[in-house]
């Protein structure tokens, strides 16, 4: 016999043996589950019904295998997939810009098991991951644009204000099948287009940071060129460093650019003052850096979990007359939080637009 979380008998050969029978259920369910979403929500639901019925410790333990078990199937059966499916539709990807965003998009495809034959880099000055990862994978890695030769898929992950010397150079590489993913802030489909023959099909994405471990949002565009097929090819792409969401309209994506593609920073620097606010509150230095990373890290994964609204889960922390609830009249005033990332928000947008053409 064991207790559960709140301190009743449980059954423990019971528990056990519905342990195995949802891991049976796991595993055969994952010819059909191919994607996270799916994933995440049977996961979440068999999470829910042993919570009333396990143990905390042999409640995570089964969580911890139930989640290899997942990630294992998944990634799996998405690499079979995934391959499969790029190889039908491209001949080859040709990635220009190989910086921060451009090697986690190349290191999500190759994790995900896109054959590197497809693949092609260019980076005037590539880092030494890159350099290693071109080596190992024997990835054509170009200095240079001009020596990059046509490919059906050009993903642009260079700076904005490179693209003024890189678009019209890439012109003649370009056919009216191509398709054109860029991840540039702030460029313009028009702008972008204007630069090749009219019937090129484009596809403006917006990722953020955290496509770098596979967690990443990427808001997405595409022009009316782009086909069906071509369209679900960006987003198979895209997919491989987290979720995609199409946006209806493109002057959405300066606000997405505000919102997500700079939101990271912002919680960075919630997570940099916290530390500078501990330690004015009489924390050294080391402890103070662990709890705000713990707690921001923790909070952002707690919310990820939670079905609730964020403003649920913070009035659940909230008790009155508190110590969250002192804080909070603070962050909440009239110059407070709302009004400072309003602000942020609004400067963010208007800087995006005014790095369009
Ligand atoms: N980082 C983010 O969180 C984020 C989020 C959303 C969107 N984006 C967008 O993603 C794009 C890339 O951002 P990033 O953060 O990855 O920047 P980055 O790390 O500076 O990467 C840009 C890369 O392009 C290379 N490059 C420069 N000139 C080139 C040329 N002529 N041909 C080919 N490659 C060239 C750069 O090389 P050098 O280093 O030698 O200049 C660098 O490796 C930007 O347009 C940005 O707006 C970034």
């Amino acid at each position: 016999m064991a207790h559960d979380w709140h301190g009743s008998r449980v059954n423990t050969r019971r528990v056990f043996h519905s342990v195995g029978m949802y891991l049976h259920i796991i595993k055969s369910s994952f010819t059909q589950r191919t994607s996270t979403r799916a994933n995440e929500i049977l996961l979440r639901s068999i999470e829910t019904h042993l919570r009333t019925v396990q143990t905390k410790r042999t409640h995570q333990k089964l969580i911890r295998k139930i989640e290899h078990e997942l990630r294992f199937n998944e990634t799996k059966n998405i690499a079979v997939a995934y391959n499969d499916y790029v190889r039908r539709r491209v001949d080859k990807i040709a990635l220009i810009g190989a910086g921060k965003m451009g090697g986690a998009l190349i290191q999500s495809w190759t994790n995900l098991g896109l054959s590197s034959d497809n693949l092609i880099i260019v980076d005037p000055k590539p880092s030494g991951i890159v350099r290693k990862f071109a080596n190992e994978h024997n990835v054509p890695l170009h200095e240079n644009v001009d020596e990059i030769g046509s490919s059906s898929v050009f993903v642009l992950a260079i700076k904005p204000q490179e693209s003024g010397e890189v678009l019209p150079r890439l012109r003649r590489f370009v056919r009216n099948r191509t398709l054109i993913i860029s991840i540039m802030a702030g460029k313009t489909i028009r702008g972008i287009q204007s630069n090749f023959q009219s019937g090129v099909g484009v596809v403006r994405a917006m990722p953020n940071l955290p496509a770098i471990i596979g967690r990443g949002i990427t808001a997405a565009i595409a022009n009316e060129i782009v086909t069906t097929e071509q369209r679900e090819l960006a987003a198979a792409l895209l997919s491989a460093t987290g979720g995609v969401v199409w946006v209806a309209e493109e002057n959405m994506m300066d606000a997405v650019t505000a919102v997500s593609g700079s939101g990271p920073a912002y919680v960075f620097l919630l997570a940099e003052y916290l530390v500078k606010a501990a330690t004015a509150a009489g924390l050294p230095i080391e402890l103070a850096s662990r709890l705000a990373k713990e707690t921001v890290a923790g909070a952002g994964e707690l919310l990820d979990h939670s079905d609730d609204d964020p403003a649920v889960l913070r009035r659940n922390v909230t008790s009155p007359g508190g110590t969250t609830a002192a804080a909070l009249e603070i962050l909440m005033g009239s110059d407070g939080f709302e009004a400072l990332l309003n602000k942020a928000v609004a400067a963010a947008t208007k800087r995006s637009r005014e790095l369009a053409d």
